[in-house]
């Protein structure tokens, strides 16, 4: 498969991306939060309980890994990779190496893991994984982000997608607008509009086949302390306004991130979204958060009961995967007897 043709099934209707490419330290936290020790072996029987779910074949068309993860051996006895592309689904990989402290700007963060990338990318093909992601992350106060800070995560985001178009894999593009803070949906409209343009503008300098890319940005919300109330109506107009406005035409689809919403309202948004889709682009999840949240409480309690854990994880995807069809509603939702 080209990697246009990747693009597309990773876009492609009834289906999203897992995002399962959290790095250790994120790990640490998650399986903190529900008691359990992170150790190599808890890592991977909670990801292995979810690629082996049945909601693989129906809902997910992709999976993005972390360097761990791609290189681990499931109980079954073949590789995670493996394991993956067996359900029909495409493995990925995270190469960005996290967000650093962005020197001379206060408090900003610049996104690290561009040098030894082209080598890097060459194992990560012969390890099974055809597409990637690198995450930039901008917060928003009365002065940030900054010039500083939108310039030079895109520059380092279009420099990645070259590298990754050259070992003939897909770069999923994530410039991730943080919900932190008290502003406004309309503040965050314009900051996601400077930030998605300056990217485009990078990725067109450094000669990136747009179609065989897709974008990973947040929706438009209003800060996680803002007092506004706002619909997911509303949501769904600004975020799709928005993307119209700043997305060339040549981008095959949008799989959105989380970032701190809950399950159901990342369901919801993306339904009403695609219930309002008057475009060609193809709207889609590409959760981390939102679809492993339940399933890991779930887990933690009842660790060797695997097919309890998927059943909740097969909801999840499932509810999103109707959700890229507009086929998603309250009483789908409570269809579920845990
Ligand atoms: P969330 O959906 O939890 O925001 O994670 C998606 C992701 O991959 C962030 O880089």
């Amino acid at each position: 498969m080209n990697i246009e043709e990747i693009a597309k099934m990773m876009v492609a209707k009834g289906k999203g991306i897992l995002a399962a490419d959290e790095s250790t330290g994120t790990m640490e936290k998650r399986l903190k939060s529900v008691n359990v020790e992170c150790t190599e072996k808890n890592r991977l029987n909670f990801r292995e309980t979810l690629f082996s779910s049945n909601s693989m074949k129906t809902s997910i068309s992709g999976v993005i890994l972390f360097d761990e993860t791609l290189r681990q051996t499931s109980s079954s006895g073949i590789s995670i990779p493996e394991l993956i592309k067996k359900s029909g689904a495409i493995p990925g990989i995270k190469v960005d190496r996290g967000a650093k402290s962005l020197a001379g700007s206060d408090k900003e963060k610049i996104t690290e893991g561009l040098d030894g990338l082209r080598d890097r990318m060459k194992e990560y093909y012969d390890l099974g994984a055809r597409f990637a992601k690198w995450r930039a992350v901008y917060s928003i106060s009365s002065s940030h982000p900054s010039d500083q800070c939108i310039k030079s995560n895109a520059h380092a985001l279009a420099r990645y997608a070259a590298i990754v178009q050259e070992a003939k894999m897909v770069p999923i593009v994530e410039p991730e607008v943080l919900m932190d803070g008290e502003h406004t949906i309309d503040k965050c409209f314009d900051v996601t509009s400077i930030v998605l343009n300056e990217c485009y503008k990078e990725l067109k300098i450094h000669n990136i086949n747009l179609k065989g890319t897709v974008l990973k940005p947040n929706m438009i919300l209003p800060g996680a302390s803002c007092k506004q109330k706002v619909s997911a109506e509303e949501i769904a107009k600004k975020t799709l306004d928005c993307l119209k406005k700043n997305m060339p035409k040549e981008v095959p689809g949008v799989a959105f991130l989380s970032g701190g919403q809950s399950e159901v309202e990342a369901t919801k948004n993306l339904n009403e979204i695609n219930k309002i889709n008057d475009t060609n682009f193809h709207f889609t999840f590409s959760y981390g958060r939102a679809l492993q949240q339940s399933a890991l409480k779930t887990w933690s309690k009842s660790m060797s009961d695997t097919k309890k854990v998927q059943k909740v994880f097969d909801h999840r995807a499932n509810m999103n995967g109707a959700s890229t069809q507009a086929k998603w509603d309250e009483k789908l939702e409570q269809n579920f007897a845990a």
